[in-house]
């Protein structure tokens, strides 16, 4: 077997990963670096990020860090670590600065100045943006200057199958390389795990498909702890019928909400803000007008929905600084925004759990770091605001990348155990490529998904959690594990039914963190216990891999001077 060696291995191109790897590159030339990926570079899901990214930048005009601080901690419903949030915004500004100065087209305003528009749960317009396209130009940007150093090495197409540890120190990673279908070992001193999360555990998903739990699932096979994965953000405005996002910018710049009865209806659940509520009040306001009669219903779907009107914003504004999402409208709705309004639902957008590390990033193994959405850092808490996202790819791609970079200067290559090749060929050949299941892989991923979909959406109770982990069991327990597809080349058959592998155990930990959670808190509702309850849950969850169902222990939150209180928009 085929084995690889770079003394840095990164799982994962978007813009963590990237950022990572040119932080990296610009410790040391003397290292060398992996960026290891299962899609393209400019196929990594960031690129489809659309509205902004969080910083501030004019304190002459207004903001300040403080702010952007307490917006964070107020959003993520107090369960952010409030150390890390001070790192972002005072990371931030400067990783703006950084991208403008390789090359980032960030929209001006009329004197030159960098723009910046209103978000969701933010006191000031903070959100940087290049039109509405800012993943795309992010990543553009960033894969540019990867390619400036000869020392980052791209490994595109490449599916990470294990962690290879020793001792507890990270050691290297398992792959299958999807072009020829050969099985290697990328050897490494250092890693960093920038996989992006795992959205396709849900049926309706402004991820891309790509978007599935392998990263997640690989940390938490070799025993990592999962941290705070119940909490998942549903975005307020998916299309109909596809999910793809329309950019909260589009409510940045002045759209609104409205029931069938033409109402404003935001308006009731939270006067100040409106539309620019925390994403979790805003969704949580158009699933009740749903629920409570006052939404549409699609037939050809069976999709609720409620309207977004862009109409008033103007042919100008639309075609200037939301192009990309009119795009959208035309292309996969047959609408255009500047005559008609959206139809819009909540859907699965982000998750604020990943692979719990520490205020650096790093793991709980030696040698391995994690950032971007994949990681639980958490700066995100219950609930995420919008434009914080790609921030915390930047603030902690260029954190893990410096710091993984300079541990792989004082520590040498370990031994790989030929053990743990051996059993992860087992449980990728012997068990799944030629596994002899009698039902269809597809079938049981649609179950799978529409399970999360109806037992933890954005209300949940009890009786529906214990039905959906039930159900995963019921499915766990079906024989399933077969590859139709016995090519060795490209065999994307064998890829699907490992990403499935994946989603199975990911979704188990989601909804046995949100049934023991008996509280309110961000994005998780709970209709049995509505109420914030800081006395017993003012802590993060761990889940363990055990081989069975998780072990769930709790972990501290860090508390600096915020002391949490009511949240009000
Ligand atoms: O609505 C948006 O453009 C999404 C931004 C984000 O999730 O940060």
């Amino acid at each position: 077997m085929d084995t690889i060696k770079h003394d840095l291995l990164i799982a994962g191109s978007g813009i963590a990963g990237l950022r990572a790897a040119i932080e990296a590159a610009r410790t040391s030339n003397k290292i060398s670096i992996a960026v290891i990926s299962k899609v393209q570079v400019m196929r990594s899901h960031s690129v489809s990020a659309e509205g902004g990214t969080a910083a501030v930048l004019f304190p002459e005009l207004g903001d300040n860090f403080e702010s952007h601080i307490f917006d964070t901690i107020k959003g993520s419903d107090y369960l952010a670590d409030q150390d890390c949030v001070e790192r972002l915004v005072y990371s931030m500004p400067n990783e703006i600065y950084q991208l403008e100065h390789w090359g980032m087209p960030w929209s001006r305003r009329e004197d030159g100045r960098i723009d910046q528009r209103p978000f969701g749960g933010y006191s000031y317009p903070r959100a940087t943006y290049a039109q509405d396209k800012v993943g795309f130009y992010e990543m553009q940007t960033l894969y540019d200057t990867c390619l400036k150093y000869d020392n980052i090495h791209f490994y595109n197409e490449w599916f990470l199958t294990s962690i290879l540890s020793n001792d507890h120190h990270f050691v290297g990673f398992t792959a299958i390389e999807i072009a020829t279908g050969n099985f290697v070992v990328f050897k490494g001193k250092a890693g960093i795990i920038a996989t992006g999360g795992a959205g396709r555990i849900y049926p309706f998903a402004t991820y891309a498909h790509s978007s599935t739990p392998d990263g997640i699932d690989m940390a938490y096979r070799a025993g990592l702890a999962l941290k705070d994965m119940e909490f998942v953000q549903f975005h307020p405005t998916g299309i109909l019928p596809s999910g793809i996002l329309i950019t909260e910018g589009a409510r940045g710049e002045g759209g609104y909400l409205l029931n069938k009865d033409g109402e404003r209806f935001m308006k009731k659940y939270a006067p100040n803000k409106l539309e620019l509520a925390s994403r979790d009040v805003v969704s949580r306001a158009m699933y009740s007008e749903i629920l409570e009669g006052r939404g549409f219903f699609d037939e050809a779907t069976q999709m609720p929905y409620v309207l977004l009107d862009l109409r008033h914003l103007g042919e100008e504004k639309i075609k200037t600084k939301l192009a990309g999402i009119r795009e959208i409208c035309m292309k996969f709705s047959g609408l255009d925004p500047i005559d008609e309004p959206i139809p819009v639902r909540p859907v699965c957008h982000y998750m604020m759990g990943g692979i719990h590390c520490n205020i650096d990033g790093a793991t709980e193994m030696k040698g391995l770091w994690s950032a971007g959405e994949a990681a639980c850092v958490s700066i995100n808490g219950a609930n995420r605001l919008g434009a914080n996202s790609t921030a915390e790819c930047l603030v902690w791609g260029r954190y893990t990348g410096e710091f993984a970079a300079k541990y792989t200067l004082s520590n040498s290559y370990l031994e790989i155990e030929n053990q743990q090749i051996k059993d992860e060929e087992k449980r990728i050949y012997d068990e799944i490529f030629h596994g002899s299941g009698d039902i269809n892989p597809y079938e049981l991923r649609d179950e799978l998904t529409k399970n999360m979909q109806e037992s933890a959406y954005i209300f949940r109770d009890e009786k529906g959690m214990q039905e959906g982990l039930r159900k995963i069991k019921e499915l766990k327990a079906k024989s399933w594990k077969r590859v139709d597809d016995k090519s060795k080349e490209y065999n994307t058959n064998f890829i699907n039914v490992l990403e499935i592998d994946a989603m199975l155990r990911t979704c188990e930990v989601v909804l046995m963190g949100a049934y023991l959670r008996k509280e309110s808190r961000g994005s998780h509702a709970r209709i049995d216990y509505p109420k914030r309850d800081d006395v017993n849950f003012l802590k993060h969850t761990l889940a363990y891999y055990t081989g069975d169902s998780p072990k769930i222990t709790y972990h501290p939150v860090t508390i600096t001077k915020y002391k949490p209180a009511e949240r009000h928009y």
